[in-house]
């Protein structure tokens, strides 16, 4: 099975990276030779990582690279292909525009599944002319390590394609959880409040950033703390689906909290932008503790 992966950043080369490592032929496709390296290489260095702790050796690493093709031409990079992940920029329009070109360029019984983390499945299937065969393959950050993959059924999603995306998942040493297609399908319906209340609960000064993050680490056993891991995630990301949740629902419930839409505004996106709700400067993390962040005072 040929495998085509639309967008080289974070999420695309740790997918690219996932199914090269697992045998299969992956076509990798940026408009942006630069950003398609630059993908390569962080490839390289995170098969680095699982050659140094042994879980992989120098051999399966070679040929995992040799796995990846680089394409910047959608239409040669997709046309032999029998699944397409799009990881794209998370991005309505961009999305819509891609899966019209997708439906014309790929093979009639290719596969069209998009890595969204929030826009409807259903939505991005109305703009193709095979809607039974588009559908959500939600892989998490980072994708070579994290087990999920969240399975999204659109309004069409046929159970044939359902069934061959979950097998799919299970060859790439994953485990598929198939959900339906509603705002922020499950992990961002319950992800992303609890990130944007932990930020009001900063926003109110009940507790500073490391105090937060630490009653959930220790507390709760996360991995990361919820604003760090906004940061991971990305400010912009995190805010773009708080959106789809309020607009999705009408339940403001979902509204975003005002300091995130600050922070975001004045382009204080987390870790890619070296400054969220920590500073990642010198490659240490420390948390950015400061009046700013503080609701203001009457
Ligand atoms: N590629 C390959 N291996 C990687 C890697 C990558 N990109 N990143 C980390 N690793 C490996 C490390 O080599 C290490 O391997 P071993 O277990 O074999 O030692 C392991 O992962 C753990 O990494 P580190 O030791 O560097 O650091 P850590 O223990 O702090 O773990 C983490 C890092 C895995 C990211 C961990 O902090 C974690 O699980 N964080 C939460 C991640 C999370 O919640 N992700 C979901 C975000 S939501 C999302 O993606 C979807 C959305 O729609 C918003």
């Amino acid at each position: 099975m040929k495998i085509a992966v639309i967008g080289s950043g974070t999420m695309g080369n740790g997918i690219a990276h996932t199914f090269a490592q697992f045998g299969f032929p992956v076509n990798l496709i940026d408009i942006n030779e630069q950003a398609l390296n630059n993908a390569l290489n962080t490839i390289s260095k995170n098969l680095d990582r699982q050659v140094a702790k042994g879980s992989l050796s120098e051999a399966e690493k070679s040929t995992t690279l040799s796995n990846i093709t680089s394409f910047t031409d959608l239409k040669t990079g997709v046309e032999n292909v029998d699944l397409i992940v799009e990881a794209a920029t998370e991005n309505l329009e961009l999305k819509l525009k891609i899966f019209k070109d997708l439906d014309q360029f790929a093979k009639p019984e290719a596969i069209l599944a998009s890595n969204t983390s929030s826009i409807s499945i259903t939505q991005i299937a109305s703009v193709t002319q095979r809607g039974a065969q588009v559908i959500g393959m939600h892989f998490m950050n980072p994708v070579p390590v994290m087990k999920l993959v969240e399975v999204i059924r659109g309004y069409a999603t046929s159970d044939e394609t359902t069934s061959l995306v979950m097998d799919l998942s299970k060859k790439l040493n994953k485990i598929p959880v198939e959900v339906n297609d509603y705002p922020g399908f499950v992990a961002n319906r319950i992800l992303m409040p609890m990130i944007n209340e932990a930020i009001y609960t900063l926003y109110e000064g009940v507790a500073g950033v490391h105090e937060i993050d630490q009653v959930m680490k220790l507390g709760m056993a996360h991995p990361m703390g919820p604003l760090q891991l906004a940061d991971f995630i990305g400010l912009d990301v995190c805010l773009a689906i708080l959106k789809v949740l309020h607009e999705g629902f009408g339940n403001p419930k979902y509204a975003p909290c005002p300091l995130l839409v600050n922070m975001v505004m004045s382009g204080n996106k987390g870790v890619k932008s070296g400054e969220g709700f920590y500073n990642y400067s010198n490659g240490i993390k420390e948390a950015t503790v400061s009046p700013k962040f503080k609701k203001p005072s009457n």
